[in-house]
Order: structure tokens, then sequence, then C-alpha cells
């Protein structure tokens, strides 16, 4: 069995950082990235999941605290589960634009997702875990494209830039905490693979309702033309999600490793951007 040290020689050190931003609905517009409502509420659909999603990663993981000796990776999971709080806690303040935004369905789309986790708490500990797993190496993938593409991001309302450059940061971060306790406790590839193939489906399953859904609320479902620029910019170029496919499936090779993946100089990147962020 594989222990933190083993696995992840170079593994950063994980401490939360509090975050204070001024989340007006009078200040940041619904179309707060690059004045593009359609890619603005695909940013709002993933906000809208990680206050209870996050909650459940954190529950799934420390589980299997009392089962972990390694302490790197208890000192690794007390940091992982202070991200996460503060993550949550923080994407809760900027769902309260929601309303104030005209999303009339975020309500009953938030308890929707709230009790799709309640159905898979119920399933056996390491499958959750295993679930955790495969949602982190998402949301790490989509960090470190986030990262990698700040640069041609476009326009993002400071306060807003902040909180995904923040949170982006973090999780390439804890990236590795999730599959080393997994690890640490036995879970096997089959039941990694097999989860993250079901979680992928399920996930874009509800990022795209959640998404139309949105997009329903401000009227551009049946428009067409207002797909176009985030179309492109997510799945051409700079191409945030398109980018993240080598990675997605590097999951699915035996050895896999998070920490297979150098992100220290976009790490560098991302503390870079948090200092010199003004909001
Ligand atoms: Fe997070
Ligand atoms: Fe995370």
């Amino acid at each position: 069995m594989q222990t933190a040290t083993e696995t992840s020689p170079n593994r950063p050190v994980i401490r939360p950082r509090r975050l204070e931003l001024p989340l007006d609905p009078a200040v940041v517009p619904a179309a707060w990235w690059d004045d593009d409502l359609f890619l603005s509420l695909f940013g709002d659909s993933l906000s809208l999941v990680f206050p209870v999603g996050e909650k459940f990663f954190v529950d799934s993981v420390r589980r299997y605290r009392k089962d972990i000796t390694d302490a790197q990776l208890l000192d690794d999971i007390n940091g992982f589960a202070g991200q996460e709080a503060l993550h949550s806690k923080a994407h809760a303040a900027f769902n309260e634009l929601f309303e104030a935004h005209g999303l009339k369905s975020a309500k009953a789309r938030e308890a929707h997702v709230a009790r799709l986790l309640d159905r898979v708490r119920k399933l056996p500990p390491i499958l959750q875990l295993a679930a955790t797993c495969a949602l982190e190496h998402l949301t790490a993938m989509l960090g470190e494209q986030l990262l990698s593409v700040s640069d041609e991001i476009g326009d993002v309302h400071p306060s807003v830039r902040k909180l995904w450059m923040w949170h982006a940061l973090e999780e390439s971060e804890h990236k590795a905490v999730a599959f080393d306790v997994y690890q640490a406790v036995g879970g096997g590839y089959t039941i990694r693979a097999g989860v993250m193939l079901a979680a992928t489906v399920i996930f874009i399953a509800e990022m795209v309702h959640i998404h139309g859904c949105f997009a329903r609320d401000k009227g551009i479902l049946l428009k067409p033309g207002r797909w176009v620029h985030a179309v492109s910019y997510l799945w051409g170029k700079p191409g945030l999600l398109r980018r993240i496919v080598p990675g997605y499936f590097d999951y699915f090779r035996p050895g896999f490793h998070p920490n297979d993946r150098d992100t220290d100089a976009l790490l560098e990147i991302g503390r870079a951007h948090l200092a010199a962020s003004p909001a």
C-alpha cells in the first residue's frame, strides 16, 4: 500500500486562504465573464454545485481519517477540508447573486443536486470516496486550465476573477489528497475507473441541465447566436474544456497519480495572480 509521501514527494503545502470579496449585485453584472451572458451562465452553473458538492467531498474523505496513519496525509486532509469549506462559503456568497441576476431556477436546481448527493451518500463509503476522487480530478483539470489560460480569459469582473483564480489555485494544490486517501485505504483501479465514467456522465448531464435552465431564465436558450462566442471560447480558442480532455483520459491509466502532472509553474502563476489582484 502506498503512502502519501511515497506517491507524492513534491506535494505543495495545503493551507486555506481566507478571501473576502465584494460581491454586490449592483456592481457584479449577470454577464460578468467577457460581457458574454451564455459564458457567464456556464460559470454560474459550476458555482451552483460547489457549496453542496464540496461538502460531500470533505465528508467522503474525512470518514476515512481514522484509517490513515501517514502524518503528512493527515495534515493534507486538514488542509483539503479547510480549503473546501472556504470554497463552499465563497461560492454560496457568489450564488446569492443569482436571484438578483434573474436566475429563477437556481434554488430548485440546487435542491435537486442536494437530493442527488443524498442518494450518493447511501452508497458504500469507498464508492463515495471514488466519486470524490473523480470529481476532484475534474475540478483539478478545470483549475489547471483556468490558470494556464489566465491571460486569455477575457474581461472578467475583478471580484469574480479573484474568486475563480483562488479556487483554481487551491484545487491544483490539493488535487492529490482524496486520491491518496483512496489508495491508502486500499481503493482499486476498477472502482476508480468505473466511478469516473458514471460521475462524468452524471456531472455533464447536471451541468447541461443547469446551464439550460439558466439560459431559459434569461431568455437566451433558443437563441443559438448567443452561444457562439461561449462555445468557441470553451471548445475552440483558448479551449478551456477542449484542453481538459487529455488530462481527463489520463485518469484511466492504471498507474495514474494526480501529481504525475507537474503544475508547480501554474501554482506560481496562480499565487502571483492572487497577490496582484485588486479585488
Ligand atoms: Fe474547491
Ligand atoms: Fe477540491
